[in-house]
């Protein structure tokens, strides 16, 4: 009898074991600044390390387009995740800001790439040696980048959710019309149309189950803004939907979307057919602006949307009887473009 209550004891003590997901990195450290933003081109003057070394973010996010180098031989890149990683102010800004990581298609694969990229598996080894990812880290044993991390202590606990928009990614739909030479895209409806593929999609379900007073997700493309024909969610709607309907079903609260991608920096708000008001805030780009561009008129905009080279902040205010964030957004010089502040009351 004994024997049996023991094999049983250890079956369930396995099982146990085998079922949960492989343990995300947990840190004490309480984030009151994050900062983040994406598109850094290698051969362009980099003046926004600056403002981003003095802001002292505890907590500093990569978005993706970390280096520019499309290449069907993700071998080639190599080189130039070097040239960023060697960089004196980015071992500087390594030194003061946990970092945390995802890709967009230049450091991916080529433009606008997704799962049809054929070197994906080895630009996935590439991107996490160059960004010295942890040995025992989960994203060495999946496809996929996508990855989340804790932060803080009951209270004061924030999620990162980090996603992979491309490693799973249907391929675009487009139409004939062009838009800077390059064709638009259109809605892509096709049955199991995806960004982030079946298995991220039940692990994104999984992590939004566990405790959190605020959740940062990272997206590479933008969320909310539908208004433009460039990369977003929008042009795969039935997994754009899926989005805000697996936020209500998990009733996962304070959810925050961060974005990059666009070469213009903006915040935006889906209040639509949402549990509560989900906030998109897309920095774009440290120093590639398309200034030659006009944004969008966006009505899911708040404020202004912002062309120079910048990168983005997020202050927690936990502390507050009503813990509230300020969304910034930090041009060349340090300049302040951009201010918006909630509370956390207000998105749950
Ligand atoms: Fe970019």
């Amino acid at each position: 009898m004994k024997e049996i209550f023991l094999k049983l004891f250890y079956t369930l003590l396995i099982t146990t074991f085998i079922s949960c997901p492989v343990s995300a990195e947990e840190n004490k450290q309480i984030i009151k600044r994050l900062g983040f933003g994406s598109c850094l081109e290698q051969w362009n003057p980099q003046e926004i390390w600056k403002p981003m070394l003095s802001s002292k973010p505890d907590l500093f996010l990569w978005l993706g387009d970390n280096i520019y180098y499309d290449s069907y031989i993700a071998e080639e890149k190599k080189y130039y995740y070097q040239l960023l990683t060697n960089r004196k102010e980015y071992i500087e800004l390594k030194k003061i800001s946990r970092m945390l990581y995802t890709w967009d298609d230049h450091d991916f694969g080529i433009n606008d790439s997704g799962a049809e990229y054929e070197d994906k598996i080895n630009s996935q080894k590439i991107f996490l040696e160059a960004f010295e990812e942890n040995k025992d880290s989960p994203r060495w044993k999946r496809p996929g980048i996508y990855d989340s991390y804790y932060f803080g202590l009951k209270g004061k606990r924030l999620q990162v959710i980090m996603l992979d928009t491309r490693y799973f990614r249907s391929e675009l739909k487009r139409d004939w019309r062009k838009i800077f030479g390059i064709k638009r895209n259109v809605p892509n409806t096709d049955p199991g149309a995806t960004v982030l593929g079946e298995a991220q999609w039940k692990w994104l379900g999984e992590e939004l189950e566990k405790e959190a007073d605020l959740r940062i997700i990272v997206s590479s493309i933008q969320l909310v803004n539908d208004f433009h024909p460039f990369e977003k969610w929008g042009n795969f709607p039935a997994d754009k939907r899926k989005f805000f309907d697996l936020i209500a079903e998990k009733k996962a609260k304070r959810v925050i979307v961060l974005s990059g991608d666009r070469h213009m920096s903006e915040l935006s708000v889906e209040k639509e057919n949402t549990p509560y008001p989900i906030y998109d805030f897309t920095s774009s780009s440290f120093n590639k602006p398309f200034k030659f561009i006009d944004p969008e008129v966006s009505p899911k905009r708040i404020g202004k949307a912002i062309v120079e080279e910048n990168f983005g902040t997020i202050d927690i205010n936990w502390e507050d009887k009503y813990p509230f964030i300020d969304f910034k957004i930090i041009s060349l010089g340090g300049k302040q473009e951009f201010s918006h502040r909630i509370k956390l009351k207000e998105i749950q």
